[in-house]
């Protein structure tokens, strides 16, 4: 479980990078709600941290490609390929993200 910052330090429609390895990007969304989402993209090498949050859908600052923050699932072209999700819960007013085990990793 990592720390990320205080909920007040991440207003809504904003995001954060988290400089683990790899990155993860925390959004939280106009409606209040956290996602933590793998940061880099998997079509190319862009920081999702960076891209368009609209609704739980976070578009990529560089090909435009969409992913859904609940499920890491790309919406459209040219993303083919999810990126991981990981968990976010807020205790004491700290954002954490429980980072999940990856394909391959030994957790
Ligand atoms: S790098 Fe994200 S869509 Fe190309």
């Amino acid at each position: 479980m990592i720390a990320v910052c205080r909920l007040e330090d991440l207003p809504e429609g904003e995001s954060v990078r988290v400089d683990t390895s790899p990155p993860i990007a925390v959004f939280r969304t106009d409606d209040g709600d956290l996602y933590a989402i793998d940061d880099t993209c998997s079509h190319q090498d862009a920081s999702l941290s960076e891209g368009w949050l609209e609704g739980c859908l976070v578009e990529c600052p560089l090909h435009a490609a969409s992913f859904d923050l609940r499920t890491g699932m790309p919406t459209c072209l040219p993303a083919r390929r999810p990126v991981g999700t990981h968990r976010v819960s807020v205790e004491d007013g700290v954002v954490h993200v429980h980072v999940a085990a990856r394909e391959g990793s030994a957790a």
